[in-house]
């Protein structure tokens, strides 16, 4: 595993995606995730309270008892729904005794929602100064809604900008990353294999694509991730079951693309010339 710094923590480039864990057998989920951390160092794992109301959390709880807690980075989301109604607090202890464990690392409001914002920061602080989390951060905010945050008081604590971030969805890259690097926010890249199967098989079968992964002895999925984390500036974190999937989509992907082949790749998969709004799913 390859790191960076951040705020004085050190963060795994490449953590696990936990979105629609449980569709498949417990034990073989769980076992991919342990493989992910034994053989790879894939210690950050994204959860949400959303993802299967909760079964996403109870079954990391199979993997946080059986490791070193400290060796884990546990990020966790609360819904803007319940943000809204104030159920900080209540929302974070259910989240902690489903997983298992005293505390978050890295607390995210899933989305904007309506959620008042420096409503938001007071109680992520409360929630800080409580020990129940260690940092705190949003999720899918794009530009002005970062400016919004951090006219806030204490807004300029949130660590950590979660959001759609691929080789076919650039956009963050015309401001939101360069803000997020000037106001000293991490950016964890969602969805670096583009989420859906028709996305991820277009990207993974053009042939392009396949060409410059083979030329850099990648799997096209493994380029993929390569392009997320290319800059050693962004984290993403990706989803598997399959122990399979793992191991091609990890193959090479900390060696550098060359020059040369990034310049293929931009010129099919361009880089934004203008601002868009923040890509979600
Ligand atoms: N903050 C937010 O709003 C937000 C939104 C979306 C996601 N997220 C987080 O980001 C994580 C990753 O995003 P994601 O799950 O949307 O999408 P993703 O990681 O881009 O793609 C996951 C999909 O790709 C498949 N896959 C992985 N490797 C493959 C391979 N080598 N060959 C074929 N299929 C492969 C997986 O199926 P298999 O299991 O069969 O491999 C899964 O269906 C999520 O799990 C979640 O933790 C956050």
């Amino acid at each position: 595993m390859e790191y960076l710094i951040h705020r004085g923590e050190k963060i795994p480039l490449i953590g696990f995606g936990t979105y629609r864990l449980g569709n498949n057998e417990r034990s073989a989920e769980v076992r991919t995730i342990r493989y992910g951390i034994d053989r790879f160092g894939m210690t950050l794992l994204d959860t949400a309270e959303m993802y299967g109301s909760g079964l996403s959390e109870e079954i990391l709880s199979d993997i946080i008892s059986g490791c070193d807690r400290d060796s884990l980075f546990i990020v966790d989301k609360i819904l803007p729904s319940n943000a809204e109604k104030g159920l900080y607090r209540e929302c974070c202890q259910q989240s902690l005794e489903r997983l298992g464990t005293d505390h978050i690392d890295l607390y995210l409001l899933h989305w904007r929602g309506n959620v008042d914002m420096q409503d938001m920061v007071d109680n992520m602080e409360r929630l800080k100064e409580s020990g129940m989390i260690r940092h705190w951060g949003v999720s899918n905010f794009d530009t002005h809604e970062m400016e919004e945050l951090f006219s806030c008081r204490n807004g300029s604590d949130c660590f950590c900008d979660q959001v759609l971030y691929n080789i076919s969805e650039r956009g963050a890259e015309y401001d939101l990353i360069p803000w997020c690097k000037a106001h000293d926010v991490l950016v964890m890249a969602y969805s670096p294999l583009c989420n859906s199967r028709a996305a991820r098989t277009a990207v993974a079968n053009d042939d392009i694509v396949k060409r410059i992964a083979a030329n850099e002895q990648k799997t096209p999925e493994s380029l993929m991730l390569s392009f997320a984390v290319r800059n050693k500036d962004v984290v993403t974190v990706f989803k598997t079951s399959s122990i399979g999937h793992l191991d091609l989509n990890m193959q090479n992907v900390f060696v550098p693309i060359s020059g040369k082949d990034m310049a293929k790749l931009a010129q099919h998969y361009a880089p934004p010339t203008k601002k868009y709004p923040l890509e979600k799913i």
